[in-house]
């Protein structure tokens, strides 16, 4: 057999005693015959795994073999448990005589732990708008985990505006073949991979994984809850999640606790979004309750969608109806929870800002009850923004950088820091990384540290 492992490995949804691994078998990526995903045969293939504490495989050595299966695009999803907490390991594949690279991955801290927690938080990397340097970056970091708050992949066809291309036929994609296919090229790329290489990934998703500004249902036919599925499906197939997709849905919305750190609340603002509700009526409940109750010094929200209000000055719209200006009922009550050290993270809008979340946005002497850090985004293109309008209108806004890139952060016993990573340009390779900016927080207001625009 030619090389399977030209996806990559990853690991991902770490726990303090355990984490998951993957890979998917791929001999042909973006393999044209949707009978034969990847370009592999139609029949189970046995994949042995490997966990050691140590880079040659020497000590603590954990192993077993598990069933890549035609039905789930040969990918394999291995649970490994009974680790350390708070401790760095090593895995790989192999199947036949091929082997596949090493991953590094960590478990979660213990839950007694007051050790700081460094993460990053990246987001929206359409394939054809750039490369993933900022990635080789980020991988170079190494954090103890990594948080992607979604457009993973574009379902959109071929952009007019490409600094690379993707294959034939460069539409919209559709079905489960279309969905695995794009995966599939996105996760090609060096630079992808060596980030999910790493260190272990919690994702969230927003709209791109299935259909632009879709919510909940969609319009409730068949043919959109089919394409849904196909979608989820296909995420899951190229994501090192801990739990599957059942009839059609996959259970996101999740909790990854850092010690006595961090509670990351990693939310789905797509999946169970109606009209009225961002998150559905179960998520808010569990998100309210964890909110009021975690004994953990940090409360922390993974999730896409710009949290402050955001007024764009001119012709309406002046808020954004997909985000949560869409949703200001839901985001009070969020706000209400009274949850001390509130940190919100989010992308989706392709540039970099930063905000004090209010207890009520449109009076300027409210309580600061929590900040948000808006991650840009690795490759996805910026929409045209007036920004000093839309920063003079909006008081509690407080930075922003037009570059592409991630956020590098550190969340201690006392205080949060973030770093804004940035690239000056994703058109051709090497650009080296800047940091634009680093702010600290006690959990209510910001302070720049080192405001150098380099
Ligand atoms: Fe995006």
């Amino acid at each position: 057999m030619a090389n399977p492992f030209t996806l990559g490995v990853a690991s991902g949804e770490p726990l303090p005693d355990g984490v998951m691994l993957w890979t998917r078998l791929a001999v042909d990526p973006v393999h044209p015959d949707p009978k034969r995903p990847g370009g592999m045969a139609p029949r189970a293939v046995e994949v042995r795994w490997q966990l050691a504490e140590d880079e040659r495989f020497t000590r603590n050595l954990r192993q077993g073999s598990i069933q890549a299966l035609p039905v789930w695009a040969h990918s394999v999803h291995v649970r490994a448990a009974g680790l350390r907490p708070g401790a760095d390991y090593f895995y790989r594949f192999r199947t036949g005589n091929q082997h596949s690279p090493t991953g590094r991955t960590r478990t979660a801290d213990d839950p007694d732990s007051t050790r700081p927690v460094r993460f990053a938080v990246a987001d929206c990397q359409r394939y054809e708008h750039g490369l993933y340097t900022a990635y080789r970056h980020l991988a170079g970091e190494r954090p103890d985990v990594v948080f992607h708050v979604g457009d993973y992949i574009y379902e959109l066809r071929e952009s007019a505006r490409t600094v690379r291309r993707l294959e034939p036929p460069r539409r919209e994609t559709v079905t489960l073949h279309e969905y695995r296919n794009r995966h599939a090229r996105y996760k090609s790329d060096p630079d992808l991979q060596a980030a999910h290489a790493a260190a272990p990934w919690v994702p969230v998703w927003d709209d791109h994984e299935v259909l632009d500004n879709y919510r909940g249902r969609g319009d409730g036919s068949a043919a959109f809850l089919k394409r849904r599925g196909a979608a989820y499906q296909a995420y899951y197939e190229h994501m090192p999640l801990r739990v599957r997709p059942r009839d059609g849905a996959l259970q996101m919305y999740r909790r990854r606790t850092y010690g006595m750190i961090a509670d990351f609340l990693a939310l789905d603002t797509r999946q169970h979004r109606d009209a009225t509700h961002m998150l559905g009526p179960a998520q808010e409940e569990w998100l309210l309750t964890r909110l009021r109750t975690s004994p953990v010094r940090w409360r922390i929200l993974i999730q896409p969608l710009f949290f402050a209000r955001r007024f764009v000055p001119g012709p309406p719209p002046n808020l954004r109806r997909d985000s949560w200006d869409g949703h200001p009922e839901q985001r009070a009550r969020i706000l209400a929870a009274g949850a001390p050290g509130l940190v919100v993270f989010s992308g989706d809008v392709h540039n970099a800002w930063a905000a004090e979340l209010k207890s009520d946005f449109l009076d300027p002497a409210a309580a600061t009850v929590g900040v948000e850090f808006v991650a840009s985004a690795i490759s996805s293109l910026p929409p045209a923004t007036d920004v000093p309008a839309v920063l003079s209108a909006n008081p509690h806004l407080r930075f922003f950088d037009g570059r592409r890139g991630y956020l590098s952060c550190t969340a201690g016993p006392t205080d949060l820091r973030v770093a804004y990573r940035a690239v000056d340009f994703v058109d051709v390779p090497g650009a080296p990384l800047r940091t634009a900016a680093e702010f600290v927080t006690e959990g209510s207001g910001l302070t720049f540290e080192n405001a150098s625009s380099k």
